[in-house]
């Protein structure tokens, strides 16, 4: 069984190129971008760590922290961090954990054995404080993840928490969102006092809270 948005997800321990990692100790209460790689000395994986690396202040602005996997053990990643940090720019600032005996791959299902029994998909897990799953991306091995639409889907997911509002098609932080159906327009007066705009009953469009 997949797991779930909304599901609590699993514990483990494995080893990182930060030494053994116990997952739920090093989350703590912090919220988490989980993301796969299908093997280590990979040209698309390589642009990818080094873009995360180069992120990361950005990722510690929301309070996320980072963490990658790939089915490879810790002297191979020793190894790969030395070409990212040469070819990239940006030295790996964030755990990789070094799965070889593909546990975590299998208990998150990031292997999709008619994609390859071998290697993982490239799997993204937002998890939260909770250690809920609040998001879930998939992509092939050949596709290069897009790690902004990962923050502007992060920054959703932090503001919808907070407030009654969604956020629309595209949306970017500080552009305008939408007053959940389930808020009364009396309801709507006091919690946006800056008003908002009736397109239809049940979309309604105001300034971001706290923008
Ligand atoms: C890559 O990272 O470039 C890659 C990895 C596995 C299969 C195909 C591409």
């Amino acid at each position: 069984m997949p797991i779930q948005l909304g599901d609590v997800v699993p514990d483990f321990t494995q080893d990182s190129t930060e030494g053994p990692l116990h997952f739920y100790d090093w989350v703590g209460d912090s919220w988490v971008v989980l993301f796969s790689h299908p093997k280590d000395f990979t040209p698309v994986c390589t642009t990818e760590l080094g873009a995360v690396a180069k992120l990361k202040p950005e990722f510690d602005k929301r309070g996320v922290k980072v963490i990658g996997l790939s089915v490879d053990p810790t002297d191979s990643h020793a190894g790969w961090a030395k070409d990212i940090e040469e070819t990239q720019g940006a030295k790996l600032n964030f755990p990789l954990i070094a799965d070889h005996d593909r546990k975590v791959a299998n208990l998150y299902g990031m292997i999709h054995p008619n994609a390859s029994d071998t290697m993982t998909v490239r799997s993204v897990f937002v998890i939260d404080p909770a250690k809920k799953l609040r998001l879930t991306l998939t992509y092939p091995a050949a596709t290069g993840r897009n790690f902004d639409e990962l923050l502007r889907t992060i920054d959703s997911l932090q503001l919808t928490d907070r407030f009654k509002v969604s956020t629309p098609v595209n949306w970017k932080h500080g552009e305008d969102v939408i007053i959940l159906p389930s808020v009364s327009n009396e309801q709507a007066k006091e919690l946006f006092p800056s008003g908002w705009v009736e397109h239809k009953p049940y979309l309604r469009t105001t300034k971001q809270p706290n923008a």
